[in-house]
């Protein structure tokens, strides 16, 4: 079974959120778990740093037509983790200071997508299993199926899309049909690419893939309800035979207390000395008081609403009258930066505002924090919540998608639970289970559930067990 995983982002390449994340370690664990030959296509950002671009072959180009446009492709490639990592190279599309946010997003990645379409033959294997992500790439089932009609190779090409952000759909203008993506009007008027009076990339993809996922199970039944389905509900509804929740694992190599290079000492659920180490370098570097004994709370995150942030920002002052210290690592609206540096300002040494982006920083904070706080709006799955628990820093979370998935509440009566969860989106309610975190904290149970959490299995075994049957499924 050959499988290619298409991303406009993979860790440790580049990164801008937690697709990135998911296209770095599935593909390696889906290697790893034997039968499969895999790999991965992604664009060449100028991002990509010296040391990968040394490794890198330059296998061949090729010129994808986009409508009217003759475009050139590149195509280089290197090994890395049992997989191999194709990279399309257009250093116009490609060659900017920032992955995505230009005006023409939309024409890049109809680039991209066309031509990991027209790659297909020229790479080691033909796959047989083409697996799409989010709207970068969902034009790909739609190329697929439309060159399936004249070309025998891609006729056994079988397509599954998973959608990790419902929000964004790559809208494109009606013209888009026939002047960027080059396709029949027949797209179009079938209903497949049209949504009202535009052309909507993901519908697409949920129509015409011969399987769609999601990032966990509750975020596959939210994907039906308009609250989270940003319009998309009924398109969900109608492919629901179809539909799979698999809930994301995380690098449980690279985020491993035991060994991380990033933190300052190493640790494991059985010897927590060096987590107390971590806490304290992490005050010292922050600015924050040394008190040993004082729950720090933590909260890595993008800083826009969907996250949460209104909740945060309602009831700061309560928070901080807990007694917690508070740090904060993310960047997003200039609203919600300006908030916790002024938070700071207000709470000198209770307060760190980290304005930036900062992998090293991150673990830091999940190995030197007590309490992480994701109280999402929505959540397909998240990814930090995990993270924190295998670092023994207990999450506070919002019940909803990946986060009802993979946190237990430890609230009253519960006995196996490995954080605290609230269900409306309410921040009295946010409040008041932060209120029992903190008092869980000073109690001796506090350890029982860090080290509960820290057992917990977050890796990619179970989660890619489900996908190879999915692939197999598909294969009949
Ligand atoms: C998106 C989602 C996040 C998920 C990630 C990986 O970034 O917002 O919840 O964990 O994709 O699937």
């Amino acid at each position: 079974m050959n499988i290619l995983f298409v991303t406009s982002e993979a860790a440790p390449f580049c990164k801008t959120g937690g697709l990135a994340d998911v296209a770095g370690s599935l593909p390696p664990a889906l290697a790893e778990a034997g039968t499969d030959k895999v790999a991965v296509i992604l664009p060449l950002y100028s991002q990509i740093k010296e040391e990968w671009r040394r490794k890198m072959t330059f296998r061949k180009y090729i010129y994808v037509d986009l409508a009217w446009r003759h475009q050139y492709c590149g195509l280089f490639s290197l090994e890395h983790r049992g997989v191999t990592w194709y990279f399309v190279d257009n250093e116009m599309y490609f060659c900017r200071s920032h992955l995505y946010g230009d005006f023409d997003d939309g024409e890049r990645f109809a680039f991209f997508s066309h031509a990991v379409v027209d790659l297909l033959p020229h790479l080691d294997d033909m796959p047989d299993v083409v697996h799409c992500n989010d709207w970068q790439s969902a034009a790909v089932p739609v190329y697929i199926k439309d060159y399936a009609v004249r070309e025998e190779a891609y006729k056994r090409v079988r397509t599954v899309f998973t959608v990790h952000n419902i929000e964004y759909q790559g809208w494109l203008p009606p013209t888009a049909v026939a002047d960027l993506l080059g396709l029949d009007i027949g797209w179009w008027e079938s209903g497949a690419l049209r949504m009202g009076d535009g052309v909507n990339l993901m519908k697409a993809a949920l129509l015409t893939a011969d399987a769609v996922t999601t990032v966990s199970p509750t975020y596959a039944r939210q994907l039906m309800d308009s609250y989270y389905a940003h319009g998309l509900e009924g398109i969900v509804a109608a492919v629901s035979d179809k539909l799979t929740g698999v809930l994301n694992g995380i690098d449980v190599v690279s985020f491993d207390p035991r060994t991380d290079k990033a933190i300052p000492a190493n640790y494991n659920s059985r010897n927590l000395a060096g987590k107390a180490v971590c806490k304290r370098r992490l005050q010292e570097q922050l600015g924050l008081n040394l008190e040993e004994h004082t729950p720090v709370l933590a909260i890595v995150s993008r800083l826009v609403s969907h996250k949460g942030m209104d909740l945060i920002c309602q009831v700061a002052d309560d928070i901080m009258s807990t007694g917690v210290q508070l740090v904060v690592l993310g960047m997003g609206d200039a609203g919600y930066e300006n908030f916790f540096r002024e938070l700071q300002n207000r709470c000198g040494g209770r307060v760190c505002a980290c304005i930036t982006y900062s992998d090293a920083l991150a673990r830091q904070i999940y190995a030197g924090a007590d309490l992480f706080l994701m109280p999402s709006k929505s959540e397909p799955c998240g990814l930090s919540q995990m993270i924190a628990m295998r670092y023994g820093t207990v999450p506070i979370v919002r019940q909803t998608g990946g986060l009802n998935d993979s946190v237990r509440s430890c609230q009253v009566g519960q006995k196996d639970g490995t954080g605290f969860v609230f269900a409306r989106y309410d921040a009295g309610d946010m409040l008041s289970v932060i209120r029992q975190a903190v008092s869980l904290y000073h109690s001796s149970d506090f350890a029982v559930v860090r080290r509960r959490g820290m057992l917990e299995d977050f890796s990619w075994k179970r989660s890619a067990g489900t996908y190879r049957g999915i692939y197999a499924n598909l294969l009949g």
